[in-house]
């Protein structure tokens, strides 16, 4: 069967660490309730001279060299983001340019946090199809630029970075065994940016009323994420005919400790088969499960025939799942 399978990862952090030590000179928070709330310690702020398909390229090169592809073999360039270098031309346009993929087509793809798994579905699609053979998906993002410095709560929980990973096609039984894509537009202001679209283009006002920022109901959004992700999780396992005990791996979308707790109880997984990584780089939105896996894989968690379930939440609303057999 005619699968696409996953040939190598790489990702890319700036830097710059941003503690939550630091932010509590900058707002009125504290480490305590930022860990406690989130599980955040610290997260990665890109320098002022970076773009976001500055990360992508950085870690699609690493990606690139781990596959021992050449650039030319690419036919299809996906990145996920919110935040991209400008609204018009793609993220992923500047990212073929940079790496001179000439060969390739390029987009992007926005939704949300969840935007990761909707590139990677998007890519197993056309790779099943027999249209592409290689195709490199990106998560990327610098959400800092996006983030009131000034609203406590929002500021402590989003950081900046890029993952990749080089997806091949293959005949066999490992690759992308299932992907499950879900949308909620009537939930929509849960998570906005108001500002800066046709909606409502950018003025004077709109900078002075800080609507190029994000803005989010916190708590609203939580209490959805778990309900949804919890179902999510288990109809994926059961559409592939697998246990939770069969599961080696969880690499869920990091936007908050306690999210990724519920959902692990739920499938009464240990916490050793969950990949976490929010302490150190926060929420990176499309980034997070990218560079999640490419920890994992480069830290030897991820052995040959594993069961790797993947999952999103975020605006939109958008969820999603991807099950792959490594
Ligand atoms: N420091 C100290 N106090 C704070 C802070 C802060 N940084 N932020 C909020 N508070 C206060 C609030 O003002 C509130 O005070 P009050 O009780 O006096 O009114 C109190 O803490 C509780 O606030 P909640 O918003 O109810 O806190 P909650 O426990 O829900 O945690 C959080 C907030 C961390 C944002 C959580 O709701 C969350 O993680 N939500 C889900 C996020 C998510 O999954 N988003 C989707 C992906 S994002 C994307 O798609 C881009």
């Amino acid at each position: 069967m005619l699968r696409a399978k996953i040939l190598s990862t790489g990702s890319s952090l700036p830097q710059r660490v941003l503690t939550n030590t630091e932010l509590s000179q900058m707002v009125d928070t504290s480490n305590e309730w930022i860990v406690e709330r989130t599980g955040i310690s610290e997260r990665r702020i890109a320098d002022k001279d970076k773009a976001t398909s500055d990360l992508a390229y950085e870690a699609s090169k690493r990606a690139l060299k781990a596959a021992g592809m050449k650039v030319s073999d690419i036919s299809m360039i996906i990145v996920a983001t919110i935040s991209g270098d400008m609204s018009m031309p793609s993220t992923a346009c500047f990212l073929q340019k940079r790496l001179n993929a000439k060969n390739a087509c390029a987009f992007d793809v926005n939704a949300a946090c969840s935007g990761f798994i909707y590139a990677l579905s998007t890519a197993n699609a056309f790779i099943r199809s027999g249209l592409h053979k290689n195709v490199l998906v990106v998560g990327a993002e610098i959400l800092s630029r996006f983030t009131d410095w000034q609203d406590r709560s929002t500021c402590v929980l989003f950081g900046d970075g890029a993952g990749a990973v080089l997806l091949g096609a293959h005949r066999g039984k490992s690759g992308i065994l299932s992907t499950h894509l879900y949308s909620d537009g009537n939930l929509w202001d849960l998570i906005q940016v108001p500002a800066g679209g046709s909606r409502m283009p950018a003025s004077k006002d709109t900078v002075e009323e800080r609507l190029h920022f994000i803005k989010m109901k916190g708590n609203e959004t939580f209490k959805v994420a778990v309900k949804t992700l919890g179902s999510l999780v288990e109809m994926t396992l059961r559409h592939n005919g697998l246990s939770p005990s069969q599961l080696d791996l969880l690499i869920p979308h990091q936007a908050n400790h306690r999210i990724i707790q519920a959902v692990a109880s739920r499938l009464g997984l240990s916490m050793d088969k969950v990949v976490v990584n929010i302490n150190k780089y926060g929420n990176t939105s499309a980034a997070s499960i990218p560079i999640a896996l490419d920890e994992a894989v480069c830290s030897g968690r991820i052995k040959k025939g594993d069961y790797i379930l993947l999952e999103s939440f975020g605006g939109g609303l958008t969820w999603a799942s991807a099950m792959i057999k490594w």
